[in-house]
């Protein structure tokens, strides 16, 4: 097959925004304890945080993260979660089954931030509780004291207001599975008073409602253009939440979940810039995927819900494989490609429950195979991204009869100079030569060029094999005169870095 791409510097979809490339901490399973947080653990530091965790998120390029839930939010009282460690209460969790000790809370996972480098997104209660908590949580993490809360923060050792400016409305109200689900009349009207109340504590938020929970949800659309048509004043995002399954495993259908997605994608603007012209409005409402990833194996009984109320069970921990990584690297393609709308993303979650990064606890930490696309991405995708032009076949499966063979993004970095080429070769047999016209773009040469490839679709990393699925340089690559010329492996993810 062959495939071919025109990049134009002057052609801009928008400037890729860094927090796509977030990732998603909840109390649930061993994601925090376990994960983040080990006290004991030979490498955690004084706070107990795992230095080894730590090194692997900062290599991720994690940019934002979503705390501290999930479904675990709608039932959390963050009051239990702050203040001396030996007064928080313990309590059941209902969203997972499990015990939770509040060992970690708010002020932990704010020093944990700092030593990641990442930013914090905060999620609220709207299930159990509902706008007066939100606004006191926010008074005590954000203000600058002189009040009852800000002062209690004070004196639980934390002087300076944090630093916090996104934040979600509730987690999944749409969800049955959701504690205090509701519907989208009363969970838009529950936003639009939590937001002004939010609004009205603190300046500058970013403030993202609930979306659907997926796109398959009987609620889909109805339940957008209502809540939007309640809060479209008071918000910045709505989310988007999306986990690609393989039941079937026929990975012809499975690598069209990224085409599914771009759907979604779509649709959801498209709904909310109705809400915008029913008001003749020109504001854009942003769209957040603030949930996303591969989740289909560990997925029911004793690997969905504790039995027994355990504490930091084993849940959800999903062991990824190579054509995993694929669908991840398409789909990071697929939001860059959407630039202009998609200007949150937050991979589900970071370490142990659904994440890129696995550990055991007392033991190591690896990098699963998803870790790499979004780690090259995180990266090397910044800066502008470009409408290209793209030339390739198609191939019918899944819900898709015209999926094209290739899914490419090409990216250029004003800042460094840097134009990134990232390319899929979804063909399931066939190698592909691909070239690129990198119009205007100057003498270039390849910095990097790399592929992830594995002629073992099942293939996985393990504590004992931690490098079976890596990154490896390319081996037939070539830029001259403006144009790269690459042979892409049949399923394959590549990346090319030129200068
Ligand atoms: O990420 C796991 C769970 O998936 C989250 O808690 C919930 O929001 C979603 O259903």
């Amino acid at each position: 097959a062959k495939s071919h791409i025109i990049a134009d510097r002057d052609f801009v979809i928008a400037p890729v925004n860094r927090h796509i490339y977030g990732s998603f901490v909840e109390h649930l399973g061993r994601c925090v304890y376990g994960g983040i947080y080990e006290p004991g653990h030979p490498s955690a530091d004084e706070h107990g945080f795992r230095r080894d965790v730590l090194d692997l998120t900062r290599e991720l390029g994690v940019s934002i993260v979503r705390y501290p839930g999930g479904n675990f939010v709608s039932g959390y009282d963050w009051e239990d979660g702050v203040g001396p460690k030996d007064e928080r209460p313990i309590r059941l969790d209902l969203a997972w089954g499990s015990t939770e000790t509040n060992q970690f809370g708010t002020n932990e996972f704010m020093d944990w931030c700092r030593q990641a480098d990442v930013e914090p997104m905060f999620a609220v209660n709207l299930g159990t509780r509902g706008p007066a908590e939100a606004q006191n949580f926010l008074e005590y993490c954000c203000h600058p004291g002189g009040t009852h809360y800000s002062d209690l923060r004070k004196r639980h050792g934390y002087e300076q207001p944090h630093d916090i400016a996104f934040w979600c409305l509730g987690n999944e109200m749409d969800g049955p599975w959701q504690t205090c689900a509701k519907t989208a009349e009363e969970y838009g009207r529950i936003a639009t008073e939590t937001a002004k109340m939010m609004r009205w504590t603190k300046d500058g938020l970013k403030l993202a409602v609930c979306g659907s929970s997926f796109r398959d949800m009987p609620t889909f659309g109805a339940w957008e253009y209502t809540v939007l048509d309640h809060c479209f004043e008071h918000v910045d995002y709505i989310s988007l939440h999306q986990y690609f399954e393989n039941q079937e495993d026929e990975v012809d259908r499975f690598l069209t979940v990224i085409d599914d997605l771009e759907s979604f994608i779509v649709e959801v603007a498209g709904i909310a810039d109705a809400v915008a012209a029913k008001r003749r409005s020109d504001k854009r409402i942003m769209l957040s995927l603030d949930e996303w990833n591969v989740w289909y194996r560990a997925r029911s009984g004793e690997q969905l819900r504790g039995v027994g109320w355990p504490q930091a069970p084993h849940l959800l921990e999903e062991i990824y494989n190579f054509e995993d990584a694929l669908v991840i690297g398409g789909a990071l393609l697929t939001m860059i490609n959407h630039s202009d709308r998609v200007k949150a993303a937050c991979l589900a979650q970071l370490v142990n429950v659904i994440g890129p990064i696995m550990t055991e606890t007392g033991g190591p930490a690896w990098r699963q195979t998803i870790f790499h696309p979004f780690a090259q991405a995180a990266r090397y995708g910044r800066g502008n991204a470009l409408r290209t032009k793209v030339t390739t076949d198609t191939f019918a499966a899944g819900k898709q009869k015209a999926a094209p063979l290739l899914v490419s993004s090409v990216i250029d970095d004003p800042d460094t100079g840097r134009v990134t080429v990232f390319a899929l070769n979804r063909s399931t047999d066939a190698a592909m030569d691909l070239t690129v016209e990198l119009r205007g773009m100057g003498d270039r040469r390849i910095e990097t060029a790399q592929q992830l490839h594995h002629a073992d679709l099942k293939a996985i990393n393990s504590k004992d094999a931690p490098d079976t699925v890596a990154p490896a340089d390319h081996p037939a690559v070539e830029l001259a005169n403006g144009t790269l010329s690459a042979t892409l492996k049949p399923l394959s993810w590549n990346m090319f870095v030129t200068m």
